[in-house]
């Protein structure tokens, strides 16, 4: 399977997100890389700083350009086993091709007004593509009006979205350059929607 991490907007959760879902992938028993097609190569400054401190993450995370993303495509596209979890920058031809072999895309957003507008460009460019989709909202805050309002938002315009969220968490932020303990902070149950997801298309 080739899941690609894409928004619009940067500083999201984008490479929290790849990180993350490729571990719990990974946990369930998938052979897992993480492919960094972002120039800040975030993802791979991760992996780098995890393995220096002894704590080394339990997947490649692999510089990636278009070449290796179409490459990935042949590779893997469709194989239940093997799962590419790509981590994008927010434009570019590499994330284009990055939507284009994706069995699904995750658009992470940070909620309130301005963030979703972000977030519902993105959703819109990949169903106008015919691509399949899922926003997951990150770094909330429980009973605030802003997640009240940015899920009624999507339920308003029909978008997909995970029932799983990510709460705004302190621990969460250090984790880079760490690999994660037991908590997974909800990506636990952003894999199963997405393992989920992926078999109903099949
Ligand atoms: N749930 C969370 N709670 C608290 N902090 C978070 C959470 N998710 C991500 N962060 C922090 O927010 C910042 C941005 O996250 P991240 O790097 O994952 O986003 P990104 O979309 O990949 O950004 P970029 O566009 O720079 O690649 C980082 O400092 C990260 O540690
Ligand atoms: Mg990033």
């Amino acid at each position: 399977m080739i899941i690609s991490i894409i928004n619009l907007k940067g500083g999201v959760g984008k490479t929290t997100t790849a990180i993350a879902l490729a571990t719990a992938a990974q946990r369930d028993g998938k052979d897992v890389e993480v492919y960094d097609t972002d120039p800040q190569s975030s993802a791979s400054l991760w992996a780098m700083s995890a393995e220096e401190s002894g704590d080394a993450l339990p997947f490649p995370v692999i510089p990636a350009n278009i070449a290796t993303v179409r490459a990935a495509e042949r590779k893997c596209k469709g194989d239940q086993a093997k799962w590419v979890v790509i981590d994008c920058p927010p434009n570019g031809h590499v994330m284009d091709e990055a939507m284009r072999v994706a069995d699904m895309v995750i658009v992470p957003t940070t909620t309130g007004p301005a963030d979703m507008v972000k977030a519902f460009e993105t959703a819109e460019t990949l169903s106008s593509r015919g691509i399949y989709y899922a926003i997951l909202m990150t770094r909330t805050v429980a009973r605030t009006l802003t997640l009240r309002q940015s899920l009624s938002e999507l339920e308003e315009r029909g978008a997909s979205y995970f029932d799983a969220q990510i709460p705004n968490r302190e621990a969460l932020k250090n984790f880079f350059g760490n690999s994660f303990g037991d908590d997974l902070f909800g990506y636990e149950g952003v894999y199963e929607e997405t393992k989920e997801g992926l078999e109903d298309g099949d």
